[in-house]
């Protein structure tokens, strides 16, 4: 691994240029809200509505881009960026390619987990549970619901597979925008909405002091959610 200038000091710590300069980025810069966990609703979606309207209302960029991590049958576990589609009483949804890496892992292991960072308001939800396809008229209507460009993409398919070269891709592109175009109605039929049904989701108010504030929900057996706050 290279390593960016960086060398081992005697008592074994790592120094470098890099390490100064990444010490020097802010973390939990701008005006940071108050979060009181009494006041928090008793179900974590609400919460999760009602923070995401307040990194609206607040300029955070982007609030629904979310991490995904899944994990394949051997537990080799990988995370990626998605863009949050729904929440709703059942929890979270995104869509994907079924056949995708992610789409293959979640067949092999539903288990999964989201997390988001806002930065500006130093918030971070962390979610886990089961992801489970939606049905197909649900996907397609997501599907449906995208733009010409990305259901041309979608179609093509083969989503993180090798690429023969761009030329290839463009050809493979341009037929796929014909025949979205002849048939308008024309769905990919990998496309898949994934609701991920929670049975942990947390709320993270970080603080510049590092006396962030945890909530968590947990979901018990008569499927209520408890709440319990956690140490920083
Ligand atoms: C901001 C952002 C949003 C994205 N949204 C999606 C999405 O909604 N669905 C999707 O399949 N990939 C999305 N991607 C691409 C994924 O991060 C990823 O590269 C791709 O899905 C392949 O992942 P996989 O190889 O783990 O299956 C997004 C990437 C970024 C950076």
């Amino acid at each position: 691994m290279p390593s960016g200038g960086e060398s081992a000091q005697a008592d074994g710590s790592v120094g470098g240029p890099m390490r100064e300069r990444l010490r020097t980025i802010p973390v939990f810069a701008g005006e940071i809200p108050s979060f009181d966990p009494a006041s928090a609703p008793e179900d974590p979606v609400e919460l999760f509505a009602q923070w995401l309207d307040h990194a609206v209302e607040n300029g955070v960029p982007e609030p629904h881009v979310m991490n995904l991590a899944t994990s394949d049958g051997a537990n080799r576990v990988a995370s990626r960026f998605l863009i949050l589609k729904d929440i709703g009483p059942r929890g979270w949804s995104f869509a994907t390619s079924a056949a995708s890496p992610k789409g293959r892992d979640l067949q092999a292991n539903a288990h999964a987990a989201l997390a988001c960072y806002w930065p500006g308001v130093g918030r971070q939800i962390r979610v886990s549970g089961v992801a489970a396809p939606e049905s197909p008229r649900t996907s397609a209507a997501d599907f449906l619901a995208r733009s010409a460009e990305a259901r041309a993409e979608a179609l093509v398919g083969g989503q993180s597979a090798p690429m023969g070269s761009v030329d290839q891709h463009e050809g493979e592109l341009a037929e796929a925008r014909e025949r979205i175009a002849a048939d308008p109605s024309l769905v990919a039929p990998e496309w898949t909405l994934y609701t991920l049904c929670p049975d942990y989701v947390e709320f993270w108010q970080g603080a510049k002091d590092r006396n962030h504030v945890r909530l968590r929900y947990a979901v018990t057996s008569a499927g209520t959610w408890e709440r319990t706050l956690l140490r920083p």
